[in-house]
């Protein structure tokens, strides 16, 4: 299949250049400098930024052949400097360092600026700068301070800018990048992310051939397309399991059964596990602990169910591009594995290769894949549930009563904002049950029931959270059906912090 071919230098928006040159409908690769480089189908090499000196003793280098393949070349910020040093040119630090939005002007008519501003605004990051071009080159952009923002040479189709075309800060950077894949390298443009189903079943096909792998399935976004990805490639031969701990939404288990394995056909273990992780719970109130208990819980009834079986051979994760942390210091390969559940290392536990298909997408592409696989938008469109689930939104102790009231109440909240339209407007909405007893009336009788709290957060990431503004009428019609219809809950208050300083969860 075309490609362009990714040279990763160790900058933190590698994966985001790979995703919006996915995003023009060319396929591309991302693979570290000093990887085994293979130019077959290579139709563009971009040379990724990174935080090195090109003048540093253990400077990221490549191959010269590449500069030689006759194939169009892109570098970006150290990209650009390590072209300009490899071929010739001159790399310093001149005392002018440019971190964030910097204005550039064009000044060469330039393939790569077609049909973009004459003065725009850019994202640098550099301390170098490149002093003297190649021979052969010419500048085509500086920046205020007469510095080199961009240079070509024309002929052999290599280019470097000195900024970040991928980051959203650039203006005219999908321009940019566009000029480059489809003018310049003369990409189609037509592949999409069903070109990518396609290619991954094949490669997992590859790799499994006829041996067995299984996977632990929460029916979270994730893990339900990760399975339904190696299901395609190798049938039977994955074993899905899901461990019903009991701390799951209301009907959720059974919902995950009925799609998975009467719908789908995936061959899936359901175990049920609700009362060995109440009795783990039991007297357990400090957030921490319980977060503990559950995930140890976990691995272990995997463990216990992967081991009926000992053929397996490989281990599929859901894990996707933000779960995986580059390591800044060595810019590659040292990352970190966040488990499916948030709550435990299933890979240190079991020895198995990893299958992991989804390394290197973004959320939304994640859903996209999902759609193409054909599973249900219900699955695909969750709000993200936390691995220990309801146990972190019962303050205190975790009992089976207190689970069925949680539950019923969560699934009330939920189905009212499915129903007016703002379950697609927030980003996660859940109850709290608090410990907190309150006396109300119901009839004409008194009653002493619990307090709930309803939360709703605008996040992005949910690495910082808005409280969400939604609508009085319906708060209201969510309180009236809660004490309603849940007889032990006498009061309901809207949760209005945002985060920071609280968190999401209330544990
Ligand atoms: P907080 O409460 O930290 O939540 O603001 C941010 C996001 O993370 C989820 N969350 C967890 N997810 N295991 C998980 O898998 C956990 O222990 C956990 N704690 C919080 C939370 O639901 C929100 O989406």
């Amino acid at each position: 299949m075309e490609k362009i071919l990714i040279i990763d230098f160790g900058s933190q928006y590698t994966q985001l250049l790979a995703k919006r040159i996915r995003e023009l409908g060319a396929y591309s690769e991302v693979i570290q400098y000093d990887d085994k480089i293979s130019l077959k189908d290579v139709k563009g090499i971009i040379l990724s930024g990174g935080p090195d000196s090109v003048y540093d003793e253990l400077a990221p280098d490549i191959p010269k052949e590449i500069l030689n393949s006759n194939i169009p070349i892109l570098g970006i910020c150290y990209g650009m400097q390590l072209l300009a040093k490899l071929l010739g040119g001159k790399v310093e630090q001149i005392g002018i360092a440019e971190y964030g939005k910097t204005k550039i002007r064009i000044v060469e008519k330039t393939k790569l600026f077609e049909n973009i501003d004459k003065e725009f605004n850019v994202w640098m990051s550099h301390k170098d700068t490149v002093t003297n071009l190649p021979e052969s080159f010419k500048i085509i952009s500086k920046t205020d301070n007469g510095i080199i923002a961009a240079f070509e040479n024309q002929k052999n189709k290599i280019y470097g800018i000195q900024f970040h075309p991928e980051v959203r800060h650039t203006d005219f950077g999908n321009n940019i990048l566009k000029n480059f894949v489809i003018k310049i390298c003369k990409m189609q443009g037509n592949w999409t992310l069903i070109d990518f189903v396609e290619e991954k079943i094949k490669e997992i096909r590859n790799i499994a051939k006829n041996k067995k792998a299984i996977i632990a399935l929460s029916g979270g976004v994730d893990s339900s397309v990760a399975a339904m990805l190696t299901y395609k490639a190798i049938g039977h031969n994955l074993k899905a399991i899901f461990v019903n701990h009991g701390l799951l939404r209301l009907n959720e288990a059974e919902e995950v059964k009925s799609t998975f394995k009467d719908y789908y056909g995936i061959n899936l273990t359901v175990v049920n596990a609700e009362d060995r992780f109440l009795k783990r719970l039991k007297g357990i109130t400090d957030p921490e602990e319980k977060r503990k208990i559950i995930g140890e819980e976990f691995i272990r009834v995997f463990e216990e169910e992967a081991k009926k079986d000992e053929n397996y051979d490989f281990l599929v994760q859901g894990t996707i591009y933000s779960d995986v942390i580059e390591s800044a210091k060595s810019g590659k390969k040292t990352y970190k594995i966040k488990s499916h559940h948030n709550v435990g290392g299933l890979p240190d536990q079991i020895n198995l290769k990893l299958i992991e298909p989804l390394r290197e997408l973004f959320k939304d592409e994640v859903r996209s894949v999902g759609e193409i696989l054909g599973l249900p938008k219900e699955i695909l469109y969750r709000h993200p549930f936390p691995g220990p689930g309801l146990a972190i939104r019962i303050i205190g102790e975790v009992t089976k009563e207190k689970l069925q009231l949680l539950k019923k109440v969560d699934d009330i909240f939920i189905k009212t904002l499915r129903e007016t339209g703002w379950y697609e407007k927030v980003w996660q909405a859940f109850a709290v049950l608090t410990p907190i007893k309150t006396v109300g009336v119901t009839g004409d009788k008194r009653n002493y029931g619990y307090l709930v709290a309803l939360r709703a957060v605008d996040s992005i990431e949910g690495m910082t959270a808005d409280w969400s503004k939604i609508p009085y009428e319906i708060l209201d019609t969510v309180s009236r059906r809660i004490t309603n219809q849940v007889e032990e809950i006498t009061r309901v208050v809207y949760d209005i912090s945002s985060k920071p300083p609280s968190t999401i969860e209330w544990e």
